[in-house]
């Protein structure tokens, strides 16, 4: 394989070989802690490729904040997004928590966040557990063969629509708008009329869902989001609208390439498999191991504040920095032989969630998702093994695995 070239990082089609993304990103953390990216699709951006510098970006949200951007958007992407808006940008058009900084990001994260907590989250553990035992009886059921992407696709969908209060006939729709808006790069993907119409498109969706639950509250997510207020007033309808997309949005596909690369990093290092089988007390360490090695979030972005220097570099007020977590993930100063999978890594301080104020919403949320499913899916496992090749998404932001063929025996 030739070797690619830096501004590789931000082209999509370099995230479906994982071999040839870590080799880039191995190369570009030897060479350099951080690289200025300059290419004709992109806006020039500083690529961060180490764990130490990511989290202290991250850890300095006063200086290095989310607006006006929260990951990258090629040149055409942010043309085509202002031809079909009529001249605005994404994030003028709804916004939402990963795209707000100070006092507005601690006020609207306060909304949701008592409901995402290990407590918060007790009732939805109930029907997590019984969800994922439903779903391997499907697995059980559909002939000992079939493609693993399209359960680990519907598992954590049918979790966050059940929390949201979204009727099952609703989930195809909502996983289409959320594949034609994370990973609209990929060409399995793509929505005709382009990511911002599928957006458009779920927004209808959820404006009813607002008006309903304000006239008829119940005891779901969509309640709390719809009749949420701040100072006495109802949140905008465009940020309400932001508010649904982000918790319907990023809480599904993340945790669906985490359950893929997952059971894929199992297959291949059938060991760790067994070590699992004998002791399923290792779920929940296995679980941090399967978020480090699959990292399904790719980036998010940073923007200066003002200008200050990183390991020498002259960062300028309104530089783009782009926080490459699978980089981190793989940090040689941080993880011993990072390229081995090990379900009993200790410690395991990875970052698929990032750190500091945007630390991800719905951590435990995942947590809980990921290690219900292969507590079920192995103890009742007697024979699994690949059955084709797997594929990857093609995209800078959100991806993994999205076809995994299996031959198993479930009982
Ligand atoms: C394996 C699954 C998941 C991964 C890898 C993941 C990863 C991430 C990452 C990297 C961030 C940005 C953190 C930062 O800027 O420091 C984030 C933010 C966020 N995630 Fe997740 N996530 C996952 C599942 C979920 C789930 C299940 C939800 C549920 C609704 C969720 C909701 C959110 C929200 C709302 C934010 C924005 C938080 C803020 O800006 O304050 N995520 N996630």
């Amino acid at each position: 394989m030739s070797e690619l070239a830096a501004e590789a990082v931000a082209r999509a089609s370099t995230y479906a070989d994982d071999q040839g993304l870590h080799t880039l990103l191995s190369r570009l953390r030897a060479t350099g802690p951080l690289h200025r990216i300059e290419s004709d699709d992109y806006d020039p951006f500083w690529l961060v490729t180490r764990h130490a510098d990511i989290l202290a970006i991250e850890k300095d949200a006063a200086r290095f904040i989310n607006a006006p951007r929260q990951a990258l958007l090629s040149l055409k992407q942010q043309a085509a997004t202002r031809a079909l808006s009529g001249g605005a940008d994404a994030g003028q058009m709804m916004r939402n928590v990963a795209g707000m900084d100070g006092d507005d990001h601690r006020a609207y994260r306060d909304i949701a966040q008592s409901y995402f907590t290990p407590k918060g989250l007790t009732e939805v553990v109930r029907g997590i557990e019984a969800l994922a035992s439903d779903f391997v009886d499907r697995m059980a059921q559909s002939g000992g063969e079939g493609d693993f992407a399209r359960i680990a696709m519907s598992f954590p969908l049918r979790v966050i629509m059940q929390m949201l209060g979204v009727p099952p006939a609703d989930e195809p729709m909502m996983l289409r708008m959320t594949q034609q808006t994370l990973t609209s790069e990929d060409p399995d993907f793509q929505a005709e009329g382009g990511p911002l119409a599928a957006l458009m498109e779920a927004f209808g969706h959820f404006a009813a869902i607002v008006t309903d639950r304000r006239a008829n509250p119940q005891s779901d997510l969509s309640t709390v989001i719809a009749n949420a207020r701040i100072n006495g007033e109802y949140l905008p309808m465009p940020d309400i609208l932001g508010y649904f997309f982000v918790v319907a949005t990023a809480g599904h596909d993340t945790t669906s390439y985490a359950m893929t690369g997952g059971m894929l990093a199992l297959l291949e290092n059938p060991s760790e498999w067994e070590k699992l089988r004998a002791d399923p007390s290792l779920l929940p360490n296995a679980v941090e191991e399967i978020l480090r090695w699959t990292t399904p979030v790719k980036h998010f972005c940073r923007t200066a504040t003002e200008d200050c220097e990183l390991h020498g570099n002259r960062i300028r007020k309104g530089d783009i920095l782009m926080l490459n977590y699978p980089s981190a993930n793989r940090d040689e100063d941080v993880f011993q032989e990072p390229f081995q999978f090990r379900i009993d890594r200790k410690p395991n301080r990875h970052l698929a969630f990032g750190t500091g104020p945007h630390v991800c919403l719905g951590q435990y949320l995942a947590r809980f998702e990921l290690v219900s499913f292969f507590r079920e899916l192995i103890s009742r496992t007697d024979h699994i093994e690949l059955a084709g090749i797997p594929r990857r998404v093609e995209g800078t932001f959100v991806g993994g695995v999205k076809h995994l063929p299996i031959r198993y025996h479930i009982r």
